[in-house]
């Protein structure tokens, strides 16, 4: 091998300038040249890279987002796009691709090993939905920025007696909501993944201030329904004054937590080390503080990644 590929794609999050820095290190220890794809597949499509030398990666590992970029390509999703993609590789004598991103992106990272182009995986997304890894990339610091935030939140709700509803990423995953509202203290967590009883929720609410408690911190997911709804629906039953704030991506960006830096770059040697022993389509991933490979195909068929139900119970036992 002389030449190997990294690209990012879908939506952005910390960590993965750690990985592409750690990817292109141990590339270069080997005497492999590392290119970067920017804008994702859509870079790939236009040819549009740059050369990843040690300098190039210099001063990255703990700046947010990722310094390749990333986007969502419809015209990958094409077999004619991704035909294009690959004479674009053939064409740079790029002998293997290292692609960062969550599920839609890993697929297009299997469709790619499928046409006998050799591609690693990396599990990189905040709502931590991805099969066969403990973590993805950037939750870590999704959860850091999200629990600030909250914090912050909580002396106001404090302040005022009020209630806060927080809404927190997440379109079909639990994930955050329910870790952050132990992390926090919540009373409650709102996930897509369980229906909200909303009277038995008020009921609850109700007796937590009979019993005088005078604030109160609900966490839902952005899947779970509209917060504005909920607040509203708290308001109507049990007359209590119910902000709420909306966290947005705001929760996606940022310096990188020590454990997604140290993941990044565990993520990033591995996958080097996997295209030069001749493994192939596989996504790296972490169990029990190793890190394990999967074939694309079995993450593919695998579907979301179940929210444990341990959290929620832990969730809704905790905030009692
Ligand atoms: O999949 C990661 C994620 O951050 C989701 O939690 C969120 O719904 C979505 O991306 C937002 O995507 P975009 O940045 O394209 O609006």
């Amino acid at each position: 091998m002389k030449r190997l590929a990294i690209l990012t794609s879908g939506g952005d999050c910390s960590g993965m300038n750690a990985t592409i820095r750690a990817a292109a290190r141990t590339a270069l220890a080997n005497n492999i040249e590392m290119i970067g794809f920017r804008k994702g597949y859509a870079g790939l499509l236009k040819n549009d890279f740059i050369i990843l030398n040690s300098q190039a990666v210099s001063g990255t590992l703990q700046r947010g987002g990722t310094f390749l970029q990333s986007a969502r390509s419809a015209e990958f999703r094409t077999e004619e796009g991704r035909r294009t993609a690959l004479d674009n590789l053939l064409k740079d004598d790029v002998d293997g691709l290292i692609v960062l991103g969550g599920d839609g992106s890993l697929n297009g990272a299997l469709e790619l090993d499928r046409m006998g182009f050799p591609v690693i995986g990396i599990p990189a997304s905040i709502d931590n939905d991805i099969a066969y890894t403990d973590m993805a990339l950037g939750v870590d610091t999704a959860l850091n920025n999200i629990i600030y935030a909250v914090d912050c939140i909580k002396d106001t709700a404090s302040s005022h007696d009020r209630a806060f509803i927080v809404e927190v990423m997440g379109r079909n995953s639990g994930y955050l909501a329910s870790t952050a509202a132990i992390a926090t203290g919540a009373e409650f967590a709102i996930v897509p993944e369980v229906e909200l009883d909303l009277g038995e929720m008020c009921h609850q609410l109700r007796q937590r201030y009979d019993e005088g408690r005078t604030n109160a911190l609900i966490i839902m997911a952005e899947g779970a329904g509209h917060a504005q709804d909920v607040a509203e629906g708290i308001k109507n039953a049990i007359g209590f004054e119910t902000r709420v704030t909306v966290l947005g991506h705001y929760q996606r960006g940022g310096a990188p937590s020590v454990f997604d830096r140290l993941l990044g770059s565990r993520f990033g040697m591995k996958s080097v080390e996997l295209l030069l022993s001749g493994t192939r389509g596989v996504m790296v991933g972490l169990s029990a503080n190793s890190l394990t490979t999967t074939l694309l195909e079995m993450v593919a068929n695998g579907g979301q990644k179940k929210l444990n139900d341990d959290l929620l119970h832990m969730a809704e036992i905790l905030g009692i």
